[in-house]
């Protein structure tokens, strides 16, 4: 009996506390934006203010952010977006960039079969169809409340404007001026240096954005758009013809939705990856009590990397484009067969990945995508990711019409077994097709708890998107941190090959890291990247809602 008077008020309090981790971030009582620049978050806030829902809002904030953020925000790129109406009701849009009609498996071979440097990352030569004006116009078309014109005016107006340099993107812009030269000759725009404080105005693209305000898709996918763009790729040398760009569509798809412990986890079905890998990874996880192991401690970590080790594994060789390969989900989703991934996992030893040597395969640091979430006032939600893939893309820029374009083609597997910029090694599922598109790891995602929208979530980061989304839901779920605490703490991350954890700089102690190499695994303590640029909202048990914006970047939440 007393033990149990104990256990009573003590079993409140671990209720409690599960319950009541006190916001750190931002908290807004009904709308919220966070995004990698606060312009853009600004604009999507003013949209709704002005009675516009989450769609019409996510429209002006991937606008926005391809004025503000070039670095990914785009035009020339394409992205993923997973949405929850209030009334539960869940979708996805896959804006995917695709493969020219002319391409072929051997696009990027010489004639020995080895993969020609840099022809699928820098240039006109890595561009795919991009997607990112199709899909929003899809959005608007099918959701939307307002007219377009009010949603794009403010972007325009900033576009014009121009916009205030950061030293963060005065950094990077700096990092990348040999490359701008080197494709676009020293006169493009961004061969200027600029410093942070200084404005960069966009008059070109203020006129191509108006012209989709005024035309919609078809300002862009026909006429004289489509005609700048596609003879402008050709006289670089790349394959898009107007053809490409007149046949490019959007596509719904049905998200993946999985369960974990009492989370319903809503996320980007293929042709990305990063909705299933998480489902794997999750599920590998869920027979632990995970909670008890503690945040980024030896147990959870070990445990987290062999999930991810096992799903990544499965990633790189089943997924590609669902409308070229037969992926086979019905088995690769069931418990048993995850349970069966992990019968040989044990806390004393690492599993080894393969026989590849950790140091012939390299992972580039980059954060060149671009994750934003937007909540409206009636609970509607949208989480989407947008991408050129390589910082700037291509670095091709199209002075005319304003706006850099893309090196997705990059995300194909170029030969089977060779490793992509991400050090992702594909297979025949992720080869390259006319109209194909390529294999991302893009995650945006939401989640529910208890039949209500609880949190809504995503980053760029490559490969390592996968596994940060991951970590933050697990932060706050498992590790009861508020959503800027957990969007902030440090990651990590492992992918299969090669086969190395990789660690955040600060975070993880000298202690944890030879506890894990004395089990075998390999950390490459040269190489410590940041991982991600989470940008995430959680609502809060009173309904309020809670930012999670990356202290990595200049990402910033808004509401009201
Ligand atoms: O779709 C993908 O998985 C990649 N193109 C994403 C690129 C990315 O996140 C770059 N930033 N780190």
């Amino acid at each position: 009996m007393r033990r149990l008077t104990l256990l009573v008020p003590l079993l409140f309090f671990v209720q409690c506390k599960k319950q009541t981790t006190p916001p750190t971030g931002l908290v807004a009582k009904k709308a919220m934006v966070v995004s990698a620049r606060g312009e853009a978050s600004k604009i999507g806030v003013g949209i709704m203010q002005k009675g516009g829902n989450v769609f019409d809002a996510m429209v002006a904030t991937e606008m926005a952010l391809a004025v503000a953020y070039p670095f990914a925000g785009n035009l020339g790129g394409g992205g993923f977006m997973v949405y929850r109406k209030a009334d539960g009701e869940v979708g996805a849009l896959d804006y995917r960039e695709k493969a020219p009609l002319s391409a072929h498996a051997d696009m990027y071979l010489d004639s020995l079969g080895n993969v020609i440097p840099n022809m699928s990352t820098v240039g006109a030569t890595a561009v795919g169809v991009p997607g990112t004006v199709a899909g929003i116009m899809e959005v608007h078309q099918k959701f939307g409340s307002l007219p377009l014109k009010t949603i794009l005016e403010p972007v325009i107006a900033l576009a014009k404007k121009g916009v205030v340099v950061t030293e963060k993107q005065a950094k990077r812009i700096e990092n990348y001026q040999e490359e701008f030269i080197e494709v676009n000759g020293d006169s493009t725009k961004f061969a200027q240096g600029f410093k942070a404080g200084d404005t960069i105005k966009y008059p070109k693209l203020a006129q191509t954005l108006t012209k989709i305000m005024n035309e919609g898709r078809n300002g862009f996918y026909k006429g004289e758009v489509a005609q700048q763009l596609a003879s402008f790729i050709q006289e670089n040398g790349g394959f898009i013809t107007e053809e490409d760009l007149a046949k490019y569509e959007a596509k719904w798809r049905y998200p993946v939705k999985f369960k974990y412990k009492d989370l319903k986890v809503i996320s980007m079905s293929p042709p990305s990856s990063g909705g299933v890998t998480m489902n794997q990874i999750f599920k590998m996880m869920e027979p632990y009590d995970v909670r008890s192991f503690g945040h980024n401690s030896a147990q959870t970590v070990q445990l987290f990397t062999e999930a991810a080790r096992r799903a990544y594994a499965d990633r790189n060789y089943f997924l590609g484009d669902p409308d070229f390969v037969d992926i086979p989900l019905d088995v690769i989703l069931t418990d048993s067969y995850l349970k069966e991934r992990m019968v040989n996992f044990s806390f004393d030893k690492a599993t080894l990945s393969s026989d590849v040597s950790h140091g012939e395969v390299e992972i580039v640091e980059s954060m060149e995508t671009t994750h934003y979430s937007i909540v409206d006032a009636q609970g509607n939600a949208i989480s989407a990711t947008t991408t050129l893939n390589g910082a700037y893309g291509s670095k091709l820029y199209h002075a005319e019409l304003g706006f850099f374009l893309n090196n997705e083609m990059d995300d194909f597997s170029a030969k089977p077994g060779v490793p992509n910029m991400f050090g992702l090694i594909g297979a025949e599922a992720n080869s390259i097709a006319p109209e194909k598109r390529m294999l991302s790891s893009m995650t945006p995602t939401i989640v529910e708890k208890d039949g209500k929208l609880w949190m809504v979530v995503g980053t760029p980061g490559g490969s390592t998107i996968i596994t940060a989304v991951a970590q933050t839901i697990l932060n706050v779920y498992e590790f009861d941190l508020s959503m800027q605490d957990a969007v902030n703490a440090p990651r990590f991350h492992h992918q299969w090959l090669p086969d190395m954890v990789v660690f955040e700089p600060d975070g993880f102690s000298d202690d944890l890291k030879s506890n894990l190499k004395e089990k075998g695994y390999i950390i490459n303590e040269n190489r410590t990247p940041i991982i991600g640029k989470v940008d995430a909202i959680k609502v809060l048990p009173d309904g309020r809602l809670e930012g999670g914006a990356d202290k990595r970047g200049d990402d910033t939440a808004l509401g009201f």
